[in-house]
């Protein structure tokens, strides 16, 4: 039996290990999936005992994206252009150094939005809140979904203007423009406002004003459980189709899931399956 994980520090709070076991139930894929808690200096040093003891790959959590990134001596392209790692798959075995690193979250977060919410994003503007690793990790993916335009607004601007350069290129070849701005002065008309800022867990509400958005906008955080309650219940005053991030959750462990075993499961009845857990 081929042994998967999540690492991360905590970990305890993961829904992963409940999804890739329905993944593997429904696909009749032969594997287990665990929580690995890896002290702060020891996510490295984790993964590899892990790897060495049938560790075929695993996802990654807080705090460590980045530390994955590094660690990968193979990245595919959305990866290198987040900077962060959040699916390694352990190619050659524990001590190898060919070790590959993706980054699904935003896939997730796009098949969510275009499939699962019927809101297809080519040609629309798009708004993102945040420059943290959230925000970086799924930009690549939603410059690949050809939108006419995404504006990335966050608290420091500093932040989001960085980010806004390390993808510049990326979205030229993909004729999406993309700008960096401050929250209180993106301009308004958006059809879709995706928060990827931990504001919500700070308690600190929603960091953009309505009027940014259009009539019917849809209106995503990638929080999910109580953490995006006071979001969805400002979306729903707004009139605006909230969205939580359990959707992009299924996805993204969906994509990890087809990298390690060739197989793509089918998300709708895991997240059916998942939301009715949670509630
Ligand atoms: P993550 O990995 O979850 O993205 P992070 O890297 O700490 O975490 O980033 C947190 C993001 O939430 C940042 O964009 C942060 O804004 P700053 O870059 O200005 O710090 C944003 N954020 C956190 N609390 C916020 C608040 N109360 N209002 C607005 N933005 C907030």
């Amino acid at each position: 039996t081929d042994r998967y994980a999540v690492a991360g520090n905590p970990v305890a709070h993961s829904r992963s290990p409940e999804i890739h076991a329905l993944f593997a139930a429904q696909t009749g894929e032969d594997l287990v999936y665990e929580r690995l808690l890896c002290p702060l200096d020891g996510f490295e040093a984790t993964v590899r005992t892990f790897a060495a003891a049938g560790g075929r790959g695993c996802n990654i959590t807080v705090p460590f994206k980045f530390e994955a990134h590094a660690l990968a001596r193979r990245l595919s392209p959305r990866a290198r252009l987040a900077g962060a790692c959040n699916v390694l798959r352990f190619d050659g075995g524990a001590d190898s150094e060919d070790w590959f690193g993706d980054n699904s979250d935003g896939v997730g977060l796009a098949r969510d939005i275009e499939r699962n919410a019927g809101r297809p994003m080519r040609d629309r503007r798009l708004l993102l809140l945040g420059a943290g690793g959230a925000a970086a990790g799924v930009l690549a993916s939603l410059i690949e979904r050809g939108p006419a335009e995404i504006v990335l607004a966050n608290r420091s601007v500093d932040k989001a203007q960085a980010l806004v350069q390390s993808h510049a290129g990326f979205a030229a070849e993909h004729g999406v423009k993309l700008r960096a701005s401050p929250l209180d002065g993106t301009g308004e008309g958006f059809d879709m406002l995706i928060n990827g800022t931990s504001a919500s867990l700070a308690g600190a509400g929603v960091p953009v004003p309505a009027a940014a958005l259009k009539p019917g906008a849809l209106a995503l955080d990638m929080m999910y459980g109580p953490a995006a309650r006071p979001f969805l219940d400002w979306a729903a005053a707004q009139g605006f189709e909230g969205r939580d991030g359990l959707g992009m959750l299924v996805e993204q462990a969906a994509e990890a899931f087809f990298l390690w075993r060739g197989v793509m499961p089918e998300s709708a009845p895991v997240l059916a399956s998942l939301r009715q857990r949670l509630e």
